[in-house]
This record gives structure tokens, C-alpha cells and sequence, in this order.
């Protein structure tokens, strides 16, 4: 049955929208858009009071299957996906086995067909095993329905590797995206270095350690002309790179996450909460600063949250024990309206670019827009809605998010993907 959307303030700058519209969706795409639409046999819902965007797309997510499903499946992290309003996610390939070849990517694919609350565009890795040693069957991996190429959970630590990944894979035209940590700069280092790890009497994670592969990985993209895109950034020189890089006409983009934008290392308290431990590490004021600064001037180009999911047990111990990584789908996008759209630093438009637009397009995804015949992918939130984090009430299986207790403003109420939904007044279908 047609399904008809009433009321809702729509917003999507790729088709100059920005006000109250109906839709209707027919099947699996948008047969129509435009003021007081009637449709005689179609489902009415009334969406007074909401927005309505483009569907949301995550593209850095750690769905953990196969091999960590004690972490999270592929079932539970996009259950918690749509929860959080997204209509897809990319998946990081350190899986186990890893995500290296054809075989695990239709794998993850298959079990995304018939377990998944929405869109899974697998990501691959670049080296084989994530060791950086040899190069990753890029091509079959691309012919089964790889998007990219990441190591991510790591840096490619040779420079001559990273070379000959984007010499070889560029032909597949699909964008590289590197996780910067010199692993012999970084060694085990817990916290950001300086105040927080003199304080926390933990090792140092110093910002270089990011910044020296940055800087490394942006020079090796201009000697072989590959698409290259930095993962979660956090640092304030970090930015600055990406900043030089882009106002060189070099093809280099970079995402955020909520946690290295509106935390900081000093949330970690002499409670060691575990969850704060993310790599990269959470940074200084100044940083977190200069990342919103880049989401503002368009230097960040994506949102995205790093989901990384870890049992209660791999999380409850030591600090130096546990392993790094924070869960997100669920508040990324109440945690930008909050901050970032209710302060006035950016409006639902530039929101929409960070977390719809820019993400299919890095990841080279047909575009969706609300428009008469695109697919129906689409993220319905209420702005006003108010309420707490309680990690206990999450989707997700693991309840790791560094913003318990937080109290948030906005909440996605409905989601379609492919005019199917997935999420209906706040539970997932
Ligand atoms: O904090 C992180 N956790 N950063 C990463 O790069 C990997 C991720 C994970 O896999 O847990
Ligand atoms: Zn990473």
C-alpha cells in the first residue's frame, strides 16, 4: 500500500528543500512531492511537528560479525542503527575472519540481506589480515560489493605499503580510508599525552602519533592521485592538514565523531570509566574546538560514529585491559542536534550534508534526495524530544557509550529504507 506523509518540515539542500511538504511514497521510491497531496488508497501518517531528511548513512560502524559476535551481530548493531535513524551503515573489515577477500564480504552481505534493520555497504581491507604486509584482494572484493578500503582498527605502518594499496587499488576507483596511528609513536599509549595521561598516570597517545600519518597518508595520495579519506579525526593540527590538503585541490575528505567533538580527555575521571577509551583518544578543549571549527567551514566533510561495541566484560576491567571503542548510533544524531544545530552552529541543511549527503557521496552511493522518483530512504526525527541516555535501554548488545546520562534534545521517530519501514514512532520493525 502507498504510504502518505503529511506535515512534515522536510529539509534536503541537494533538492533546495526546506519546508513543510508532503510525500508519498509508492513501493520502493518517492512518487511524489508537494503541499496537500491526496492519495486515495494510500496509508496517511500525520507527521506534524517533525522533520524529515534524507536517510541517514553511517559510514565508519563496527558491526563485529563475523567472529566478535559476542560484541555485537550484525542483527543487533543496525537494529541499533535504525534506532538511531539510519537507513545504512559502512562496516569496518576488522572482523574474523577479517574482511579481506570476496568471500567474507558476501558473507557479511548475506547475513545483512536477511538479518539487517538496514543498508550494510561493507568496506574491505587494505591489506590482507590488517597486517600490512600484503595487499588485500581488492578487485574480488569490489566485484562482491566492497565500497572502500580501510585497515581501519590500525594504520597501514608502511609508507611503501600504503604506496603500492593505492597504486594498485586506485583502478577500482573506490576511496581509501585510513585510521592514522604511527604504532611506533603511539606504542600503548591510553590517554591523550599531557594533562590527562600525567593525571590518570597513563600512558601517553600523543597527538603526532595521528598527525605524523596524516600529513604522511595526504603526501601519499597527491604521488598516486587515490581518493583518500581520514577517519575520525581529533586533532586540532589534524584539521589544519586536511584544511592544506583541500584548499591544494587534493581528492581528500575526513569524518568526526560526536565523542571527539563534545568530549574531551577531561571526562576521564579517577573512576577510569572505560568507556571513555577510544582510539584516537579523547583530546583537548582546543581540539574538539578546531574539529567543530572544520565541521562549520566544511573541512570535515562526514559525521560518523566509530561504533564500536564491546561486551560488558572486556569493558569492566583495567583501564590499560580494556579495549578501545565507544558504541554511537543511538545518540549521534541527538547529540548533533543538541549541540550543534540548537547552539545555531550549523542548521538542519549543513546537518544533512555531514550526515546523509557527504557519506554516499565519499563512499561514490547513489544519491537519495526527497524527490519524485528517488528511492524512498528516509530518516523522520522529532527536534524536540527530550530524554536521558540510559545505556541499559539502548538497542545495540553492548551498552559502552561514553555519554550515559546525558540529557538530549531530538530523536528519530521513523525511518524507511527502500519505502520499507524500519522504524515506526520509535520502535524498530
Ligand atoms: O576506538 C576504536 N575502536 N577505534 C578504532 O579504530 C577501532 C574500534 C574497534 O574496533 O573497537
Ligand atoms: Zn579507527
Amino acid at each position: 500500500m502507498a504510504l502518505l506523509l503529511k506535515n512534515a518540515h522536510v529539509v534536503d539542500p541537494s533538492v533546495e528543500l526546506d519546508g513543510i511538504v508532503d510525500v508519498l511514497i509508492d513501493g520502493e521510491r518517492i512518487a511524489r512531492v508537494g503541499e496537500n497531496l491526496d492519495a486515495a488508497d494510500a496509508e496517511v501518517v500525520d507527521l506534524s511537528g517533525k522533520y524529515l531528511v534524507p536517510g541517514l548513512v553511517d559510514m565508519h560502524v563496527h558491526l563485529r560479525e563475523p567472529g566478535f559476535e559476542h560484541k555485537g551481530t550484525i542483527e543487533s548493531e543496525t537494529r541499533a542503527a535504525a534506532r538511531g535513524g539510519f537507513t545504512g551503515v559502512c562496516s569496518m573489515p576488522n572482523t574474523d575472519p577479517v574482511t579481506d577477500n570476496g568471500v567474507t564480504i558476501e558473507y557479511v552481505k548475506s547475513v545483512a540481506a536477511r538479518e539487517g534493520h538496514c543498508r550494510v555497504y561493507p568496506s574491505g581491507a587494505m591489506t590482507r589480515g590488517l597486517k600490512g604486509e600484503i595487499i588485500s584482494e581488492m578487485g574480488d572484493m569490489v566485484a562482491h560489493g566492497a565500497v572502500a578500503f580501510t585497515d581501519d582498527g590500525r594504520g597501514v605502518q608502511g609508507a611503501g605499503m600504503l604506496r603500492r594499496a593505492m597504486d594498485y587499488g586506485k583502478m577500482f576507483d573506490r576511496v581509501f580510508m585510513s585510521h592514522c596511528q604511527d604504532e611506533d609513536l603511539v606504542g600503548d599509549g591510553q590517554v591523550n599525552e599531557g594533562v590527562a595521561s600525567t593525571r590518570l598516570g597513563l600512558l601517553g597517545w600523543p597527538a603526532a602519533g595521528e598527525e605524523i600519518q596524516i600529513a604522511r597518508d595526504i603526501a601519499i595520495a597527491e604521488l598516486t592521485g587515490a581518493k583518500l579519506h581520514i577517519q575520525h579525526i581529533s586533532t586540532a593540527r589534524g584539521v589544519e592538514l586536511v584544511r592544506e590538503a583541500k584548499a591544494k585541490g587534493l581528492p581528500v575528505t575526513c569524518e568526526a565523531t560526536p565523542h571527539h567533538m563534545f568530549l574531551t580527555e577531561d571526562a576521564i575521571d579517577g573512576t577510569y570509566d572505560t568507556s571513555l577509551k577510544v582510539n584516537p583518544p579523547l583530546r583537548t578543549a582546543a581540539d574538539a574546538q578546531a574539529v567543530v571549527a572544520g565541521v562549520v567551514d566544511g573541512t570535515v566533510d562526514a559525521i560518523v560514529t566509530d561504533h564500536a561495541p564491546h561486551a560488558d566484560w572486556e569493558k569492566s576491567r583495567e583501564f590499560e585491559l580494556a579495549p578501545f571503542g565507544m558504541i554511537g548510533l543511538e545518540t549521534s544524531l541527538a547529540l548533533v542536534i543538541t549541540n550543534l544545530v540548537k547552539t545555531g552552529t550549523i542548521d538542519y541543511g549543513r546537518m544533512v550534508e555531514l550526515m546523509a549527503i557527504a557519506p554516499r557521496r565519499i563512499l561514490g552511493l547513489d544519491q537519495v534526495s526527497v524527490a519524485e522518483g528517488s528511492v524512498a530512504d528516509l530518516t523522520v526525527f522529532d527536534p524536540e524530544a527530550s530524554w536521558t541516555v540510559d545505556a541499559d535501554a539502548l538497542e545495540s548488545a553492548a551498552r559502552n557509550t561514553g555519554f550515559k546520562g546525558a540529557e538530549l534534545t531530538g530523536r528519530a521517530t521513523d525511518v524507511f529504507v527502500g519505502g520499507v519501514a524500519t522504524l515506526r514512532d520509535g520502535v524498530v520493525c
